[in-house]
C-alpha cells in the first residue's frame, strides 16, 4: 500500500480499489507523474552509463544523446479522450505506455539494433512490447525502434512496476521526425496530400544520405585501420 499516494498496489501494478476518476488538478495525480519521473530518471541513469561505457571501447559515439519527458497532464487526457477511454487511473496505468518517454540518438542506423540488443541487457528492465519501424517505416515516413519496457520504483519501501517507452533513432530519423511533427502540427489546417508526400520523399531521401555518410565514414575508418599496421 501508498497510503501517501491514495494509489493501491497489488501484484506489483499501480491500481485503484474502485475505477476512480482522474481529477487533473489533484495531489494524486501530480503524484502518480512523479511517480512515472522517478522510472524515467532511473532508467536514463542507467542508460547513460552504458553510453559511456559503451562509447569508451568502441571508440566512437554509439550513443550520441539520450533525452526524456514526462508527458504532459494535459496531453495524457487529450490522448486517452481521442483514444475513447474512460479518464480513470485505471485507464491510464493499463493504457497510457508513453507517460514517462525516453529518446537514445545514435549516429549510424546499425547501432539502433546494437543499443536495442544492450537497453535489452539492463536488469532492472523488462522489454514488453518492441515495434521495427525501421524494418518497417510508417506511412509518413516515420522510422525508429521503439520498446516498451517496465522497471521497479520503490517508494515509501512499497515497489511498484512502471511502464516507460524508449525510442532509438537515428541523428537523421530524429531530424527528420522533429521538422515533421513541427510541419504537421504548425497550423491547424491538415497538411495538403502533395506536402504529406513531399515528408514521406524526404524521410527516405535522408535515409539514402545517412548510408552514404556512413558508408563514407567506415571507408575512412578501414583506410585509417591499415594507416596504423
Ligand atoms: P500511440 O497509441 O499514440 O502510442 O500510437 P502507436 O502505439 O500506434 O504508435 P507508437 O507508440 O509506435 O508511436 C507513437 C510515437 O512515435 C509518437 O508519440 C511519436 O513520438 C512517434 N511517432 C510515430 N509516428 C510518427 C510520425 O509519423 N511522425 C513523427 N514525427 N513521430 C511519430
Ligand atoms: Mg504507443
Amino acid at each position: 500500500m501508498i497510503p501517501r499516494l491514495g494509489l493501491v498496489v497489488q501484484n506489483n501494478q499501480i491500481n485503484r480499489t474502485e475505477d476512480e476518476e482522474i481529477d487533473i488538478e489533484s495531489k494524486q495525480y501530480n503524484d502518480l507523474l512523479k511517480i512515472y519521473e522517478i522510472a524515467m530518471n532511473q532508467v536514463v541513469n542507467s542508460i547513460k552509463i552504458l553510453k559511456d561505457r559503451i562509447n569508451e571501447v568502441s571508440g566512437y559515439p554509439i550513443i550520441e544523446r539520450v533525452t526524456s519527458r514526462v508527458k504532459s497532464k494535459t496531453s495524457i487526457i487529450n490522448k486517452m479522450i481521442k483514444k475513447g477511454y474512460d479518464i480513470t487511473y485505471k485507464n491510464l496505468v493499463d493504457n497510457v505506455d508513453d507517460i514517462a518517454g525516453i529518446r537514445i540518438i545514435c549516429p549510424i542506423r546499425e547501432d539502433v539494433l546494437n543499443i536495442k540488443e544492450i537497453i535489452g541487457m539492463i536488469p532492472s528492465l523488462k522489454v514488453i512490447e518492441e515495434k521495427d519501424y525501421i524494418k518497417h517505416p510508417k506511412k509518413s515516413g516515420y522510422s525508429a525502434y521503439h520498446m516498451i519496457a517496465e522497471t521497479p520504483v520503490t517508494i515509501n519501501s512499497e515497489t511498484v512496476i512502471i511502464k516507460v517507452e524508449i525510442q532509438i533513432r537515428t541523428v537523421a530519423m530524429d531530424f527528420w521526425s522533429e521538422m515533421e511533427h513541427e510541419i504537421r502540427y504548425k497550423s491547424k489546417k491538415e497538411l495538403s496530400t502533395s506536402d504529406s508526400r513531399k515528408l514521406t520523399r524526404y524521410a527516405k531521401s535522408l535515409e539514402k544520405l545517412q548510408n552514404k555518410l556512413v558508408k563514407l565514414y567506415r571507408k575512412q575508418e578501414n583506410d585509417s585501420l591499415y594507416y596504423t599496421y
